[in-house]
């Protein structure tokens, strides 16, 4: 048990338009270990299997109790968090390269802040700012808050836009993590005063209707978040409005 070792291959690119290329690397196993660990292991000692001297691999974490959805990548070519991916549960060599639909910034980490622009764009908070005392806000139902709960654990991983065949430059689509979002802050009873801001945002070109309903984003989830629910009911409350709208001019 004592010399038994995790062989880990990873996808490293120095920067985004070098080329990229793979090393060998093998860490010392310990029971429970995750990813994470093995990167952290390579960083104290980044020597590839065979030996040669290398760079430490350039990786986000944070968390490291799937929380704050930094560390995903493609581990064993599938769209995961690194902090809960257990080496037991893995096939060796473990593949890791970063996510493939987002700007490379170096090895393992790529920038995913289309993510917190979409966010932005349909306007995914409740609008309490202000400089005077607002009071308390209004009640919310115990059936409400637990409607509500497993669409707020979403940790902005980007697994959802990874897998799913709609989100592409050509179609500039915003994915289901922003979808579900607007599903969360449009039942919120303070939230709900710019909710038809939000629906408006997401029709047109990038918005709902690019969804072919491939249901991938819903298996990747990490958090196990009802996308496609939140995507049938944010997509009818987009029809609805846009068909108020007509009969309104
Ligand atoms: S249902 Fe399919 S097309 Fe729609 S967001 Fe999910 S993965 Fe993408
Ligand atoms: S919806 Fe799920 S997969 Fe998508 S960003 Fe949020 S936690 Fe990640
Ligand atoms: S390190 Fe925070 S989700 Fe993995």
């Amino acid at each position: 048990m004592a010399d038994k070792s995790v062989i880990i291959r990873i996808k490293r690119q120095p920067t985004p338009s070098s080329k990229a290329y793979w090393e060998e690397f093998s860490v010392p196993y310990r029971p429970n270990m995750n990813v994470i660990s093995a990167l952290m292991d390579i960083a104290a000692d980044p020597v590839t299997r065979d030996g040669k001297a290398t760079t430490p691999i350039t990786y986000d974490s944070n968390c490291l109790e799937e929380v704050c959805g930094s560390c995903a990548m493609l581990i064993n070519g599938k769209a995961r968090m690194a902090c809960s991916a257990l080496v037991d549960k893995l096939d060796q060599p473990i593949r890791l390269e970063p996510l493939s639909k987002f700007p490379l910034i170096r090895d393992l980490a790529v920038d995913r802040s289309v993510l917190f622009e979409n966010l932005k764009r349909v306007k995914a908070w409740v609008p309490v700012d202000g400089t005077y005392d607002l009071g308390s806000g209004p009640r919310v139902t115990m059936q409400a808050q637990e409607e509500a709960y497993p669409l707020s654990r979403c940790i902005s991983c980007c697994c959802c836009m990874e897998v799913c065949p709609q989100f592409n430059e050509s179609t500039g689509f915003v994915g289901a993590a922003t979808i579900s979002q607007v599903r969360l802050f449009n039942t919120h009873p303070t939230g709900a005063a710019l909710k038809r801001d939000r629906l408006t945002a997401l029709m047109g070109d990038g918005g709902i209707q690019e969804c072919g309903y491939a249901q991938n984003c819903v298996e990747a989830c990490p958090k196990e978040i009802p996308l496609t629910t939140s995507i049938a009911e944010v997509g009818g409350a987009v029809m609805k409005q846009a068909i108020g709208d007509l009969f309104r001019r």
